[in-house]
Parts: structure tokens; sequence; C-alpha cells
């Protein structure tokens, strides 16, 4: 499974990046927003930062408009992924560029196992389907993880499951477990996913016992 960081802030990607588990970043507006960064500037300075895969979301709300902001994501760096909302609009861009221009897209916002259907009949790099805002909202967002997967395996899309909206390390173990190829968290739940207090107490007791033997 592929770790990546749900992030726009370049700390926390390097400091991810050190572990060495950092496979890949995801930004969206609300993100970049929060770093007070100007869009591009910020994508830039994460790709530098980040080798693999970078999303950047496009804003625009007509196709014209989507086609032309993809193909200017696209050209700010070679690992950048454009991500697209999981729309008629956007599904028609996948289409027309996926294939013809090359260009590698992430399907944001999706909600349903039949949407990623779509993403993958699309030509789609990855689908994100936000199991924390389904669970918020009352459904079970592991329950469309484990169909979306089913259904890819089924049919071979070569579409990778890049579950989304991750809350606590559970959902990465669940999504882990129902085959995601990717898990993109915030870099609390990255953290957490190393932290164990038994891990912690063995730690303590070991040293305890160490300083015990005869020098
Ligand atoms: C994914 O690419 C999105 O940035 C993200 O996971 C959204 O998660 P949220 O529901 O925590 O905003």
């Amino acid at each position: 499974m592929k770790f990546f960081l749900d992030t726009a802030n370049v700390n926390e990607i390097r400091e991810a990046g050190k572990l060495g588990f950092l496979d890949g970043v995801t930004t969206n507006p609300t993100l970049i927003a929060k770093e007070k960064r100007r869009f591009d500037d910020a994508i830039r300075e994460i790709r530098e930062v980040c080798p693999g895969p970078v999303s950047a979301e496009c804003v625009s709300e007509s196709y014209d408009d989507l086609m032309a902001e993809a193909r200017r994501l696209a050209k700010l760096a070679r690992n950048v992924v454009v991500k697209v909302p999981l729309n008629k609009d956007g599904l028609k861009v996948v289409r027309a560029l996926g294939s013809g221009e090359g260009i590698k897209f992430n399907v944001t916002l999706c909600f349903s196992a039949n949407q990623a259907l779509l993403a993958a009949k699309a030509g789609a790099t990855y689908i994100s389907p936000f199991i924390g805002r389904l669970d918020d909202a009352g459904h079970d967002g592991m329950q469309v993880i484990r169909d979306i997967c089913l259904i890819y395996k089924n049919y071979s899309f070569a579409t990778e499951v890049l579950t989304a909206s991750i809350r606590h390390p559970l959902h990465v173990l669940d999504a882990a477990k129902a085959g995601s190829h990717v898990a993109t968290m915030p870099f609390a739940v990255f953290d957490k996913l190393i932290s164990h207090p038994l891990t912690d107490l063995g730690i303590v007791r070991f040293l305890e016992d160490y300083r015990k033997i005869p020098k």
C-alpha cells in the first residue's frame, strides 16, 4: 500500500519524507488556503520536497476552463497529478486528456462505487473516495472502498483506489485489508501509525533492566 500525505504543509512533508514511507502528496484548495501561499508556489515547493506524485486540484467550473486548467497544472512539474471533480465535465476531461495527452488524473470527491466505475472507464490514474465524509454523513465509507476494490479487480482496471478523507489509523488498516492501493492521510494519522503505548513502555522497561546488568 502506498502512503500519501494529505497536506500542503511542506514541513510535514519533509518530516514524513525523512521516515522513508512517503510515496506522494495530495492537496486541495482548503489545504493550500491554510498555508496562506499562492496556489502555484505551494505546488512547486511541494513537488521539490516530494519526488512522488503530487495532486493539484482544478477549480474551474466549465468543461473548456477545466481543460485549460488541467493542461496548465500538468505543466507545473513532471510529477503533478491533476485532480478533477467526479462530475460530467471532470470525466470528459479525463477521457480527453488522459489518453490523448498522457496527463495523469486523480478523480476526486467520489462518494459511490458507481462513480468510481465511471472514473475507471474514463481512464483515471487514481480515484479518491472520501470515506471520512461518508462516515460523517452516517454512511459506511469503508464499504464503498471494499466495493470499488472488488469491481476494479473483477474487470482488471488499472485505476488505483486512493482512499481519502482518512480520519484515524483504523481507516488505514481497513483500507489496507480491502486492498486499497493508496491511503492519503493527514500528518497526525501518519504519526499515529507508528506509535503504540506498549512499545514506549517496553523501551522504558528494557532500558531499566539493562541498567541492572553488571558492567
Ligand atoms: C483528498 O485528496 C482530500 O484532500 C481529502 O482527503 C479530503 O479530506 P477531508 O474530508 O478531511 O477534507
